[in-house]
This record gives C-alpha cells, sequence and structure tokens, in this order.
C-alpha cells in the first residue's frame, strides 16, 4: 500500500506498507537486533540539550548493503531516490527513557549539500497502537503536530528532511526496544 502526504508548507511524506515479505521483515530484525549500539548525541546541537542523547548504531553502505533491506519489492520506492547519495545510515533505539528533540535532518548549516531526503523502516516484527513510538512531523514554527505515524511494523516512510520531525518516546506499556532503520540521502 502506497500513500503520500503533504505539509502545511508543500513538503512530501511517502508512506510504503507490506514490501517485504515476513521472512525478508524477520531477516532485517535479527540483523537490526545483533547490531553493535553505542551512546551518540542528542538530536539537534542547542545548548539546552546538550545533556541529551540517544542509542543508535552507525552503519557502513556495507552495512546496509549486507542488512538486504532493498530487495523484495523495493525498486519502485527507490526509483525516488535516484540520483541522490547516501549521506548517513543508522539504527535508533529507543526507549521511554529517551530525550527526544524536533529537528530537522538537515539543520548543520556548514553542510554543502543543503537537500535532504530521509527513508525510516520499521523493523519491528510487532508493535501496538498503545506502546507509543509514533514518528512526528510539525510544522516550521513548531506550534502544530500535523502528521502522526504509528509505527507500522514493516513500514518505510520517505520525507523531505526540512519537516521539524521527532521521534515520540515508547509508553510504559512498550515490551521492548523500538528501532528504526534511517537512510538519509543527499545531493
Ligand atoms: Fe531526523
Amino acid at each position: 500500500m502506497y500513500k503520500r502526504l503533504v505539509t502545511s508548507n508543500g513538503k512530501e511524506i511517502e508512506i510504503w506498507d507490506n514490501l517485504l515479505s515476513y521472512k525478508k521483515r524477520s531477516e532485517i530484525y535479527d540483523f537490526v537486533k545483533n547490531s553493535y549500539f553505542v551512546i551518540q548525541g542528542a538530536d539537534n546541537y542547542h545548548l539546552e540539550n546538550s545533556g541529551n542523547h540517544q542509542i543508535a548504531s552507525k552503519f557502513t553502505e556495507d552495512d546496509l548493503l549486507r542488512s538486504r533491506l532493498f530487495e523484495d519489492d523495493t525498486s519502485e520506492m527507490l526509483k525516488k531516490v535516484e540520483g541522490y547519495k547516501i549521506n548517513q545510515v543508522r539504527v535508533n533505539l529507543s526507549t521511554l527513557n529517551d530525550h527526544n528533540q524536533f529537528h530537522s535532518d538537515a539543520n548543520d548549516p556548514n553542510r554543502e549539500n543543503k537537500i535532504f531526503k530521509t527513508l525510516i523502516y520499521y523493523p519491528n516484527m510487532k508493535w501496538d497502537i498503545e506502546w507509543g513510538g509514533y514518528t512526528l512531523f510539525a510544522n516550521d514554527d513548531l506550534t502544530e503536530i500535523e502528521h502522526t505515524l504509528v509505527y507500522t511494523p514493516g513500514r518505510f516512510i520517505l520525507f523531505d528532511g526540512e519537516i521539524p520531525h521527532c521521534i515520540g518516546a515508547p509508553t510504559n506499556m512498550a515490551p521492548s526496544y523500538r528501532f528504526t532503520f534511517v537512510v538519509q540521502y543527499t545531493i
């Protein structure tokens, strides 16, 4: 299933469900679960957030190939990032204790490449709506959440990295870790 959302200033969020077989999803989940996670910095570099941290696993492009994320039926989706190069690959591990911040993925003023697309894949095999962990997209002055995406196992989301977004922390009902597989593209 494919769905397209647009923010109030015309930026795109595209969603694909059921592109991967259950077997492939299981293999990717195992790959993610067995990755080496480390404590990393916050979502943005604002001084008041400098005490925040996240747990993530940084992947190389070789790791991405070995994960075999882009097999099965993903070729149509990947046409959307044709001509882009991969800027970063990582898996985020979220718990209810995380301090997540709204941020844009294209927020480093020293970066030469300003155009970002971010692809998220939800690797968990089971996730209930009550467990939280939503992906939130806000308007530009952060006064409204415009789109709330429920963590749907096996879903891909491709969005303009400029859109302010945030991981909603899982609730205390979530029995385990929430993983997101993230591939950032730039031109
Ligand atoms: Fe982000």
